[in-house]
């Protein structure tokens, strides 16, 4: 049994391609340290991650990450056990999706902003769940 915590944040500066890779090194070095795995979304100035892993490991990375000053406002959006965990594969896979990736992340035709759906699941935590499994079948390309 993992814990499956998705939460946002707002990057503090523009990320450029290197603060992204930094970003991601520093993710995948902490993740295989720590046996928890996910993905993280970026898209204009936004972020969204899911972590997975053993709860008292992805617990104390959450007090880590909720400390770095590369970004701010980080907002917890989901919590949730997974068996088996459903980013195993990955030590922290990245993706940056098309604002049509993004509605259909919703079950929604057109368009939207990382910010859209965001603000969608926080309405509605049930939608999490697909959100999680639209950014799997993206990463399944
Ligand atoms: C958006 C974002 C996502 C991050 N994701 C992870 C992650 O998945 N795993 C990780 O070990 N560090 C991640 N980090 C880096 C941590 O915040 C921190 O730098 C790292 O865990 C080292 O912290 P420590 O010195 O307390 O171990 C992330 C940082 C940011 C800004």
């Amino acid at each position: 049994m993992a814990l499956q915590v998705i939460y946002s944040s707002q990057a503090a500066t523009p990320m450029s391609v290197a603060d992204l890779e930094q970003i991601l090194v520093d993710a995948r070095e902490g993740n295989a340290r720590r046996g928890v795995t996910g993905a993280l979304v970026y898209v204009d100035g936004v972020f969204l991650q899911i972590l997975e892993g053993p709860e008292a490991a992805v617990r104390s990375l959450m007090d880590s990450i909720a400390k770095d000053t590369r970004h701010t406002a980080l907002k917890v959006v989901h919590e949730v056990e997974v068996d088996p965990p459903m980013f195993h594969t990955w030590q922290m896979a990245y993706l940056t999706p098309t604002a049509g990736e993004l509605a259909g992340w919703l079950g929604l035709e057109g368009t939207a902003s990382l910010e859209d759906l965001l603000a969608e699941v926080h309405q509605a935590p049930s939608k999490a769940p697909r959100v999680a499994e639209g950014i799997l079948n993206a990463l399944a390309g």
